[in-house]
């Protein structure tokens, strides 16, 4: 029997989030620069997309560049920009052929322009596309994204639409830019880094966490499936007993 075989479809998460880390460790490995790395990580990002939409995944969200990222090198982030920019080009025959919509979360207005507007026309031509979301975490940081939220729902408690008292987890949840979305139940980090790196720290609340050696440039779909494998044979208890469980 073969990995995939070995998963239950009608156990499986509707959302998994990925951290997708090690691409300067796989192409220094090769002796290679960093930004080969990051060119051959979309290969993995292509086949983990498939993966998750073969098997029935809702929503699969990708940590691409995080807000911290902009320290790297001038001429790391513009490559990185660039790739982004031709990536989302590229493949978006493919998504619309795979029926998967695309969307972005994040400080989306401080990318550079060209890569902005690539990403809002993938995002418009996606649109109506139902199998899968793709969501694509861009100068994404968790705690911009909280405050953000914070700053939103304190402007409608002082102009009085909101009342304090009203605030609830759903409330703040649609505040924040992932509004609609279910939490992520999988969050997946490659390349042997046991870390959140700012990423969906109100949405992970309960997420299982699965870390792997590998880099991301060498995640396959079998990688994808295994994760998978792994989350199905864990005992999500939500706070209760192992008893009230089974
Ligand atoms: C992940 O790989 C890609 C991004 C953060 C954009 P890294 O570039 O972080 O690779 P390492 O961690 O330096 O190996
Ligand atoms: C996290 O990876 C961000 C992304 C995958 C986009 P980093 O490589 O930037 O994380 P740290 O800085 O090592 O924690
Ligand atoms: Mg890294």
């Amino acid at each position: 029997m073969n990995l995939k075989e070995k998963i239950n479809l009608d156990k499986l998460p509707r959302h998994v989030a990925i951290i997708m880390d090690g691409n300067g460790r796989w192409a220094k490995k090769h002796g290679k620069p960093r930004v080969f790395g990051h060119k051959n990580g979309v290969t993995a990002v292509r086949e983990t997309t498939e993966a998750a939409a073969e098997l029935g995944v809702e929503y699969l969200t990708l940590y691409a560049f995080s807000t911290e990222n902009w320290s790297r090198p001038q001429f790391e982030v513009n490559a990185l920009m660039t790739l982004l920019v031709e990536t989302v080009r590229r493949e978006l025959d493919t998504l619309n052929k795979n029926n998967i919509r695309l969307q972005a979360i994040g400080d989306l207005k401080k990318l550079p322009a060209k890569t902005h507007k690539a990403l809002l026309d993938g995002i418009e031509k996606t649109k109506n596309n139902t199998r899968m979301t793709l969501v694509l975490a861009l100068n994404y940081s968790a705690r911009w994204e909280i405050i953000n939220a914070v700053q939103e729902l304190a402007t409608k408690a002082a102009d009085q639409t909101i009342k304090p008292e009203d605030i609830n987890e759903e409330m703040f949840a649609n505040a924040l830019s992932t509004k609609g979305i279910p939490d992520p139940e999988l969050l997946i980090r490659t390349s042997n880094e046991q870390r959140i790196s700012n990423f969906l720290l109100w949405q992970i609340s309960y997420a299982e966490l699965y870390f792997t050696p590998l880099f991301w440039p060498e995640f396959r779909k079998e990688h994808f499936h295994e994760a998978i494998i792994d989350f199905q044979n864990r005992e999500r208890r939500f706070g209760k007993t192992s008893e009230q469980i089974s």
